[in-house]
C-alpha cells in the first residue's frame, strides 16, 4: 500500500546516507516501526541501517545479519531493534523459525524484504535506494497512516 506520500533526495556520499538515517531515526514513531530498505547489492542499505542503529543507541559492532538473517538490538530506553537481511534467505517461511513476533515498541530495518514477502509485517516505510552516479539516490513512499505521519516529521527533524 502506498499513502501517496513520498519524498525523493540525493545522496551524494555515505555521510549523507549516514545523515538520512539520523533525520529518519529522530522522527521515527515511539510504537515501533517497519521500514523496508531496497535496492540492489552496493546502494547502501547497509549503511543506512548501521548510521540508524548507531544514532539509536547502539554501540559495539553492528553485524551483518548476511547470515544469521536476523540481528537483534536492545535500545536504551527498553525498546528492541531487528535489523534483517533476507538476501540468503531460500524461502520466507525460514523466518517463521527465527520466533520474531511482531512485539510492539521494535523498529523492523528489513534489507531484501520482497525474498519474505508474505512472512513479514507490512512496511511503514518503503526505501529505494539506487546508485547515482558517485553517490546515490532514494525514494522513501509512506505505506501506511503511521508511514505518512513519519514523512511528516522529518522536514521538522533538522540535524
Ligand atoms: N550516498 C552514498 N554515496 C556513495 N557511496 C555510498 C553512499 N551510501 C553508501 N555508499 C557506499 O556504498 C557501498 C555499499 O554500501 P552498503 O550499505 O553495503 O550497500 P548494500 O547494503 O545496499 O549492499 C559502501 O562502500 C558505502 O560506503
Ligand atoms: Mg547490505
Amino acid at each position: 500500500m502506498s499513502t501517496g506520500a513520498t519524498l525523493r533526495l540525493q545522496l551524494d556520499d555515505p555521510a549523507a546516507t549516514a545523515a538520512l538515517a539520523a533525520r529518519l531515526a529522530v522522527a521515527q514513531p515511539r510504537g515501533g516501526a517497519v521500514v523496508h530498505l531496497h535496492g540492489d547489492l552496493g546502494a547502501g542499505k547497509s549503511t543506512l541501517a548501521r548510521a540508524w542503529l548507531r544514532h539509536l543507541g547502539v554501540e559495539g559492532t553492528v553485524r551483518s545479519p548476511t547470515y544469521t538473517l536476523v540481528e537483534r538490538y536492545p535500545l536504551p530506553g527498553g525498546n528492541e531493534a531487528l535489523h534483517l537481511d533476507l538476501y540468503r534467505i531460500g524461502d520466507p517461511g525460514e523466518l517463521e523459525f527465527l520466533g520474531l513476533d511482531e512485539s510492539a515498541g521494535a523498529l523492523w530495518l528489513v534489507e531484501w524484504p520482497q525474498r519474505g514477502a508474505g512472512a513479514l509485517p507490512a512496511a511503514d516505510l518503503a526505501v529505494y535506494l539506487a546508485i547515482a552516479g558517485d553517490g546515490r539516490s532514494v525514494r522513501i513512499d509512506a505505506c501506511s497512516p503511521t508511514g505518512r505521519d513519519w514523512l511528516g516529521r522529518l522536514g521538522d527533524a533538522h540535524l
